[in-house]
């Protein structure tokens, strides 16, 4: 199977980039199934039920959230009639939505998506680790599920390489969001879970973390209140990482960065070409 992660949308220049290159890459490579994070897509902050219908439309077949999941209110009412969207699974109980789903994506194949927060420097939520363990062994790979891929909304790169290796062997993907910064440390690990510590952000990269650079400077040099940090206005650009699994097992044979846009080195996964 073909699979492809892209990290959290960022207001409209994300917005814009993946509608405007999902539906052809989809195509191009043959995609099996692909999921997004969203947490930013509205104006950086949430997502509204529009722009998630908008995502799901050029492509992706699940769309998953953060520690933003809840900053546009309405979220908290439509994610209950969305199964394709996800918040962290590691939400205390009762929290609307869920954490992870078996979905059917457009090319028939059944993939668990399952969506966790980090607690490192984080909102200190449930245990990750035995929150996706619970999910895992209701669907094991390559059984249940044709692919697995777990977003770990985290902001610590050691306690997202270290769910990496807990999960090697039992996973497709296992792969970071939220710092919106993509790592170049890429790779099948040796049980055969592919894994990336941040898939980056699908956003203006002419800013920082994707909103405009003059009031995230003057945050730094003033400590005075200042006004809302808006997205930048610039070209998007996505950023993720591409995963080639072995239908029978469901582990990873191969990967590669995805980097399209203006800003920073292009890369893509030339052996789907
Ligand atoms: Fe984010
Ligand atoms: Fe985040």
């Amino acid at each position: 199977m073909r699979l492809l992660f892209l990290g959290d949308i960022v207001g409209r220049p994300g917005r814009n980039a993946v509608i405007e290159r999902l539906p052809g890459l989809r195509d191009r490579w043959q995609l099996d199934c692909v999921v997004i994070n969203g947490e930013n897509s509205a104006g950086g902050f949430g997502i509204t039920e529009a722009i998630c219908d908008e995502i799901l439309a050029a492509g992706a077949d699940a769309i998953t959230l953060g520690n933003h999941s809840w900053d546009q209110r309405e979220t908290l009412v439509f994610i209950e009639r969305q199964p394709r969207l996800l918040r962290p699974v590691n939400y205390p109980p009762g929290t609307p939505g869920r954490g992870a789903n078996l979905i059917d994506t457009r090319s028939g194949a059944r993939v668990l998506v399952v969506n966790v927060m980090g607690r490192l420097y984080m909102d200190p939520l449930d245990d990750p680790f035995a929150a996706v363990d619970r999910e895992l062994e209701t669907c094991p790979l390559g059984q249940v599920a044709d692919a697995i891929i777990v977003d770990v909304h985290a902001e610590a790169t050691s306690e997202k390489e270290a769910m990496g290796y807990y999960l090697d062997g039992r996973a497709s993907l296992v792969v970071g969001t939220h710092t919106h910064v993509p790592t170049a440390d890429h790779r099948v690990l040796p049980g055969g879970t592919a894994y990336m510590s941040d898939a980056g952000m699908c956003g203006d990269y002419d800013s920082v973390l994707g909103m405009q650079k003059e009031e995230a400077i003057r945050r730094f040099l003033q400590k005075t209140p200042g006004t809302r940090l808006e997205p930048g206005l610039g070209e998007g650009t996505i950023s993720g990482i591409a995963v080639e699994t072995d239908d029978r097992t469901g582990l990873a044979r191969r990967v590669a960065a995805v980097r399209l846009g203006p800003n920073l080195e292009e890369n893509w996964p030339r052996f789907w070409d």
